[in-house]
């Protein structure tokens, strides 16, 4: 299946025409997904008419989801922003497949699944997208970037988080998922792993200086992309920085020149 250009901006297909010289910072804004990790629908509409003019995608998770249901995503999509719904589904096979076209319903453009729920979530998951004309695109979650070691080990997993990133994404293609969640750390090896078809979407990014809170494999902006992330989603160091378009923007450069030829 050809992976629409919404969804991979870097890697072109054998069917797509000559390219033009792309505008790295064009290319960049196709990049960076902003998390709206706010509390209400007005404080998410707020940050969004702040950023709509910078970024095109924006991240809707449990906090926003939770407080403000669906009809929070009907005021992005009416304004064609591009949304990653990101409820990190992890329940039985039949609990998620339902959950997945419930999701796929709202005509979002990209959904989570915890890559844990183990292969017979994923192929349930996976399945329950056939026949959609438009499916969102389906990313597993593979080791959160706020767990290291002593938080696996404390779940009783022994081994890297490298590790067990690359064991769950093999998991997950032979399930036929393309897109997985990774941190900056792992996406090197998971660019390898899944070949340029791979929609590798890369959270725990942090500009250089930038507050690190609660996340522990990170990396800048310009990293992650040579690493080989398709996208970047940013979360504080955007929405809680005093001027957030001018967060977003500085990290669009950052981005564009790691971009540049
Ligand atoms: O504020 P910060 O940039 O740390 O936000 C990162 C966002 O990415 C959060 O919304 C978090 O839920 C999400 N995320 C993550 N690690 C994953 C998957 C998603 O941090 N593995």
């Amino acid at each position: 299946m050809p992976i629409p250009e919404r969804l991979n901006p870097t890697f072109v297909t054998a069917r797509s025409p000559a390219p033009r010289r792309p505008d790295p910072m064009e290319e960049a804004r196709k990049r960076l997904i902003v998390a709206l990790d706010v509390p209400d629908a007005a404080s998410a509409v707020a940050l969004v008419n702040q950023l709509e003019n910078t970024c095109r995608w924006f991240k809707v998770g449990l906090e926003l989801f939770v407080a403000a249901g669906p009809a929070v995503l009907d005021p992005l999509l009416k304004r064609g922003h591009s949304i990653f719904l990101d409820l990190k589904f992890h329940d039985i096979p039949n609990t998620v497949a339902a959950a997945v076209r419930s999701a796929a319903a709202l005509g979002v453009h990209m959904i989570t699944v915890h890559a844990a729920g183990g292969p017979a979530m994923l192929a349930a998951a996976r399945a329950a997208l056939d026949g959609l004309s438009d499916p969102p695109e389906l990313l597993a979650v593979t080791v959160l970037t706020s767990m290291d070691s002593a938080q696996m080990s404390a779940i009783g997993l022994e081994r890297s988080p490298a590790e067990q990133v690359e064991l769950l994404a093999r998991m997950g293609l032979a399930a036929g998922i393309r897109g997985f969640v990774c941190s900056p750390q792992e996406v090197a090896s998971l660019r390898a792993l899944t070949g340029p078809e791979g929609v590798l979407v890369v959270p725990g990014i942090r500009p250089a200086g930038a507050e690190i809170g609660d996340q522990k494999r990170i990396a800048t902006p310009a990293e992650a992309l040579r690493q080989g992330a398709s996208f970047l989603v940013v979360g504080r160091p955007i929405t809680q920085a005093s001027d957030p378009a001018e967060a977003a923007e500085a990290i669009l450069k950052e981005m564009a020149e790691a971009l540049e030829p």
